[in-house]
């Protein structure tokens, strides 16, 4: 258990501001909104934009105020920019960034999101998400896939770089998980071809920087957004409910990891069965999460799964 207390946000309002799909079929219902066919055959300010990365924006209500956090940018400055402008959102007010690991689809906009976001601003990231890191793979060889992201060059590009290891709390009901064990068995799996340089040596690396994003709301429960998977969903979801001591998950977003090719059927239906045990009204595979893990998902829980896509707008809030 946490030595502090979460409390609660009174809303939470979630803009998925890149992800890996977009579609302008898709219809508004109530607490969601999409960018549709309107405003994509007769855009004013062109049309979304969809990448291999994800990015949120959360707008948090507390009392009267309000605390605006960018979690995650991406893997291009372009696509994170552009569809700022598209969508209408307002990166000068971004009062936090939050980085969820060291990955290039998650890190890769973060200078052109401070560009626009225009004055310092604190960026919360595990000091790991800076180690030297490369993937080994029968079909590619790629050393130090993360050189752009170093503490000096965020400086420089305004951030004021907080590390964490540990939880943190970010506004009343909003807070980054800390380091996340993977509790449940199935999802200890080594991650194959993945190295770090730990203290000199190249070692497989744990991708132990990985951190999600919890929020408290009010009468309904946690969101979380556990943008790429790497401790596990459930896992993640297992810490966020002891992190925050909320039992209730109202809601899931993120990249749930299981695309790859050797993620078996099996922990896939069985991931899904377990997701839909704890009963969240809104659950969104997004990302990484495969179409096998998003087909599978939709089949449990036909009335929670909600396919996102650049440009939704969701509203949390009792
Ligand atoms: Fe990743
Ligand atoms: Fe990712």
């Amino acid at each position: 258990m946490s030595t502090w207390s979460l409390g609660t946000a009174d809303s939470l309002r979630l803009t998925v501001l890149v992800d890996n799909f977009v579609d302008m079929l898709m219809v508004d219902e109530p607490g969601l909104t999409r960018v549709g066919m309107p405003e994509h055959f007769a855009p004013r300010h062109g049309t979304p934009l969809a990448e291999n990365g994800i990015s949120f924006v959360l707008e948090v209500e507390h009392g009267r105020r309000s605390t605006t956090i960018l979690f995650d940018a991406a893997i291009s400055a372009h696509a994170l920019q552009h569809n700022a402008e598209v969508l209408g959102v307002e990166l000068s007010s971004v009062d936090v960034v939050v980085i969820s690991h060291g990955h290039p689809d998650h890190f890769g906009g973060v200078y052109g999101a401070l560009e626009a976001i225009g004055r310092p601003v604190p960026l919360v990231v595990h000091p790991h998400a800076f180690r030297t890191r490369m993937i080994t793979r029968p079909d590619a060889v790629l050393p130090f896939i993360n050189r752009e992201l170093s503490a000096d060059a965020l400086r420089s590009a305004g951030a004021k770089v907080v590390e964490v290891r540990d939880a943190m709390p970010l506004a009343p009901g909003v807070c980054t998980s800390g380091e996340i064990a993977t509790t449940v068995e199935m999802e200890r799996e080594a991650p194959k071809g993945r190295l770090c340089l730990c203290e000199g040596h190249l070692e497989p690396d744990p991708i132990d920087d990985y951190l999600t994003l919890v929020v408290n709301v009010r009468d309904l429960g946690l969101v979380v957004l556990d943008p790429c998977g790497h401790a596990g969903v459930l896992s993640s979801l297992a810490h966020a409910r002891n992190l925050a001591g909320v039992d209730r998950v109202h809601a899931v977003l993120g990249g749930f990891h299981l695309g790859h090719p050797g993620i078996s059927q099996e922990r896939i239906d069985k991931t899904a069965a377990e997701l839909a045990s704890l009963g969240p009204a809104l659950i969104s595979p997004m990302h990484c999460s495969g179409f096998r893990a998003q087909r599978a998902i939709a089949e449990q829980m036909p009335e929670a799964f909600k396919q996102m896509s650049v440009g939704t707008v969701l509203e949390f809030r009792a």
